[in-house]
């Protein structure tokens, strides 16, 4: 080999050492995480609300009206206080060039939860400097690492729940693969104990909670063997903790189809899985329920969490003056999980039950992303006189019939 390769060989040594090293700093940090935040026992909970890029700001300011309706007494307490962070913007992160501006990562670490609205994920050849992806960046840092993703569409008999790995596989250090040469690039794809057991731990628990009792691993061991081996050995060793849980496992490729398979794709419940193959799936899963645009997405650690919409920042609609008009429902139905991780269920059912009388029943607004429907502020204003109704049950009950 000539010795320019030698050379490059070096080189990306060194670089694939200085990954392994973070790799275990943050192997450390899990062993000495503590359990999960009692939410209960706080005397106050702080909300941050993210905007972030393009039509974020105009669809989360409507969900922090709907969460202030409906905490309006704790919010008056202070038990309840939301915390506005402004600089979780494109132009702000290109300029620093950080996914994550410092001073913003230090306001997000003084919150409980944030609701965050989308932020631009930049890409080679478009105007931003190809920097990490925010929400990437924000999973990894407040080590969010179980990526929540409900998917329910009753008259088709779907109810499934995707617990996917949210800051390891191909993204943990997804923007640092090395470019040995002009002939070879490598990526890096990451599993480790913790962060596999803490994933799987959380999708078996919730399974037995929910009484579901069926968890379905997804992986492509067969072929990737290191990294998704370890993943489907460790679910098989998690599950004979739980006897009441039956678990299967299923390759990523045929599991695509089987959604799509009527006859077979109810027997699915809760899905735990890698997360890039969690990235893929979810996708395909919201579109039975409507679109991306309709789903929301929890992102869950231990001393944080962040909930958000799992849809685009769409510039293009703020461009052409449109932005009022955005959708809020999928940022408002993260809110609801919001609701529900921070201890407030009634509320978070009756939110609910508001957003699908609104969308699904009475729509008496529709929202068509331009003046010929309803604004995202008249929506909320229309989410919130349902709520207010004394007999929001009764209501919602005439509808399901
Ligand atoms: C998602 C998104 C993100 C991801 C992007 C925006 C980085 O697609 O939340 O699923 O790949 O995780
Ligand atoms: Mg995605």
């Amino acid at each position: 080999m000539g010795l320019k390769h030698l050379e490059e060989i070096e080189k990306a040594k060194a670089h694939f050492g200085k990954i392994l090293e973070e790799q275990f700093t943050r192997i450390d940090r899990m062993k000495a995480e503590s359990e999960f935040v009692d939410y209960a026992s706080k005397d106050q909970i702080v909300i941050g609300i993210v905007g972030g890029d393009g039509i974020g700001p105009f669809i989360t300011a409507e969900a922090e009206k709907v969460l202030a309706f409906l905490l309006k007494d704790d919010v008056e307490k202070e038990r309840v206080v939301f915390k506005e962070i402004d600089g979780l913007t494109i132009e702000n992160r290109a300029a620093c060039g950080k996914a994550i501006p410092d001073d913003v990562l230090a306001e997000l670490k003084e919150c409980d939860v944030i609701l965050k609205g989308p932020t631009t994920t930049p890409r080679e050849g478009d105007k931003w400097p190809n920097i990490e992806s925010a929400n990437v960046a924000m999973r990894r840092e407040l080590d969010l690492f179980a990526n929540v993703r409900p998917v329910s569409v009753p008259e088709k008999d779907i109810d499934w729940t995707f617990y996917r790995e949210n800051t390891e596989g191909g993204y943990a250090v997804g923007s640092k693969g090395v470019h040995v040469n002009d002939d070879l690039a490598i990526d890096f794809t990451v599993t480790t104990q913790e962060g596999s057991e803490r994933i799987i731990r959380a999708a078996f628990d919730y399974a037995k909670k929910s009484g579901k009792n069926k968890v379905t691993v997804v992986t492509k061991a067969n072929v990737i063997k290191t990294t998704d081996g370890k993943f489907l050995d460790t679910a098989k060793a998690i599950a004979k903790e739980y006897p009441e849980v039956e678990m299967d496992d299923w390759y990523i490729d045929i599991m695509t189809a089987k959604l799509v398979d009527e006859k077979r794709r109810s027997q699915f419940k809760v899905m735990v899985l890698p997360n890039l193959y969690g990235d893929i799936l979810t996708d395909e899963a919201a579109e039975f329920q409507g679109g991306v645009g309709t789903a929301g997405s929890a992102n869950i650690g231990k001393r944080y969490a962040m909930f958000e919409a799992i849809h685009g920042s769409a510039p293009r609609m703020v461009d052409e003056g449109r932005g009022q008009y955005a959708d809020p429902c999928s940022i408002i139905r993260a809110a609801g999980m919001l609701l529900e991780h921070i201890g407030y269920m009634d509320e978070a059912r009756k939110l609910q039950m508001a957003l699908d009388i609104c969308g699904n029943f009475e729509k008496k607004l529709e929202i068509t992303g331009r003046d010929t429907g309803a604004t995202g502020a008249e929506y909320a204003e229309y989410l919130m006189k349902t709520l207010s109704q004394d007999n929001l049950e009764e209501v919602f009950n005439s509808y399901q019939k």
